[in-house]
């Protein structure tokens, strides 16, 4: 795997690309969920490219990105061990030379869920994953749908800005009792591991919403929202300080 940490490294490099290109951006502490995306990239593409960047201006609080896992030793022997071809490392200087002066806002579907309980990540998660787009040129990349409202906005700023790259939406990966594969996961102790499993059950269930609500606040979970849109029951939960979100589609999906 050819690992890159500049980004004029990277332009001259990507001008000597003349295959099909498929991309995973991600923010590192990689696990099966993202290992699916970057399979699927491989399948349908020549060259697989797979960024990790913890971008600071996605984080509403400064705490959260403090606390975000990483483990860059890690991450690049399993994406060795997943033949990657390149791994892309810029800088958060590299890439905010402008100091985040220039960034994108979407102004209708960013200003509910996600984007009310977390006021600027999504201005800062677009605006960064514009750069990538635009560096990477590649022809497909590739989003887990756990972050289902991220990648319908990834998938309107494509189309909004007329970007060549195709956005492909890739299933939510779940650990065996249903918890969807999330890097903060590993911020659970034994406890919290236990309780979150009942999250995706209760999301999963029958339960009309006030009553899933009703069962998850007993549990100990503070919810921040639970609702039914765009064909999904999309939901954001606590536990203590961490945070958790999940959605599945309402089609097929009610156990
Ligand atoms: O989903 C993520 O990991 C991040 O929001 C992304 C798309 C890599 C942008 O920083």
């Amino acid at each position: 795997m050819n690992i890159v940490t500049t980004i004029n490294e990277w332009q001259s490099l990507r001008q000597t690309l003349t295959k099909k290109v498929g991309f995973i951006p991600t923010m590192g502490y990689l696990h099966q969920g993202h290992f699916s995306l970057c399979e699927r990239a491989q399948q349908e593409n020549d060259i697989t490219v797979v960024s990790i960047f913890v971008n600071p201006t996605q984080f509403n609080q400064s705490q959260d990105f403090l606390n975000y896992p990483q483990n860059i030793e890690r991450d690049i022997a399993l994406l060795q061990e997943k033949h990657i071809d390149y791994l892309f490392l810029p800088t958060a200087k590299a890439m905010y030379e402008d100091q985040y002066s220039i960034c994108v806002t979407e102004t209708e579907l960013s200003q509910e869920l996600e984007g009310e309980y977390r006021p600027g990540h999504f201005t800062g998660m677009l605006t960064v994953v514009l750069k990538f787009l635009n560096l990477i040129q590649a022809d497909k990349a590739y989003f887990g749908e756990k972050d289902f409202q991220q990648y319908l906005l990834i998938k309107k700023m494509a189309q909004a800005f007329f970007l060549p790259t195709t956005i492909i939406p890739c299933k939510t990966i779940r650990m065996e009792d249903g918890l969807a594969l999330s890097s903060r996961n590993v911020r659970l102790n034994e406890n919290q591991r236990k309780l979150a499993s009942f999250f995706p059950k209760l999301l999963h269930s029958q339960l009309p919403l006030n009553e899933i609500k009703n069962q998850l606040e007993q549990l100990g979970f503070k919810v921040d929202y639970l609702v039914e849109k765009w064909q999904r029951r999309l939901a954001a939960v606590w536990i203590d300080d961490i945070r958790l979100i999940d959605n599945i589609e309402l089609r097929n999906n009610l156990v």
